[in-house]
């Protein structure tokens, strides 16, 4: 490595390492995050309802969620809760039963493999369960760690 890239690389490391990682930061981080995963979970119910015939594009949506999954409950630092980001919907319960939220991932994290694999097969008869499935784990984290949104 040469004297430049040396120090285009320092500067690098050292803008990463000064990021703004406040509670508000962190708190619209994870709601851009699971908007996201939103998103993906409103497209594939759109192919598997079959209103749109796109089959092939479950798996791209599957493997976005699988891969949000594996680091999902890092997105919920200590302090970043209601009591410091008013907005946020996640309950106190959150950090009160972390071993509870971190279990609620892992449901997540295996419901979204299980998709993916179906995905993977192409068959719409494990693709439909796979999905409702993973819907639940969806709800199955919400239901207890988020505040009911008044709609
Ligand atoms: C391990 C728990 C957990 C899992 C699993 C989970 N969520 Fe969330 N989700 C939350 C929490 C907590 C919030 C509220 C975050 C906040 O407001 O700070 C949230 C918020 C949201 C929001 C609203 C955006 C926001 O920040 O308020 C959407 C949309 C959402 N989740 C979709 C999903 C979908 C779709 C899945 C499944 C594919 C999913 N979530 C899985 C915990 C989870």
């Amino acid at each position: 490595m040469n004297f430049r890239s040396l120090t285009v690389f320092a500067l690098l490391a050292a803008s990463a390492a000064l990021a703004d990682d406040s509670p508000q930061n962190a708190a619209r981080y994870r709601h851009v995050v699971m908007e996201g995963v939103g998103d993906h979970m409103k497209a594939s119910a759109l192919v598997v309802k079959g209103e749109v015939g796109r089959t092939a594009d479950l798996k791209a949506h599957a493997k976005a969620m699988n891969d949000a999954a594996q680091y999902f409950d890092q997105l919920f630092p200590k302090g970043s809760g209601p009591d410091v980001v008013p907005k946020s919907n996640a309950l106190p319960k959150i950090w009160e039963d972390w071993e509870g939220f971190v279990k609620a991932n892992e449901t997540f994290k295996k419901a979204s493999a299980d998709f993916l694999a179906a995905t993977e097969s192409g068959e719409m008869e494990k693709i439909k369960p796979a999905f409702g499935a993973l819907g639940k784990s969806c709800g199955g984290c919400h239901d207890t760690y988020r505040k009911d949104e008044e709609h």
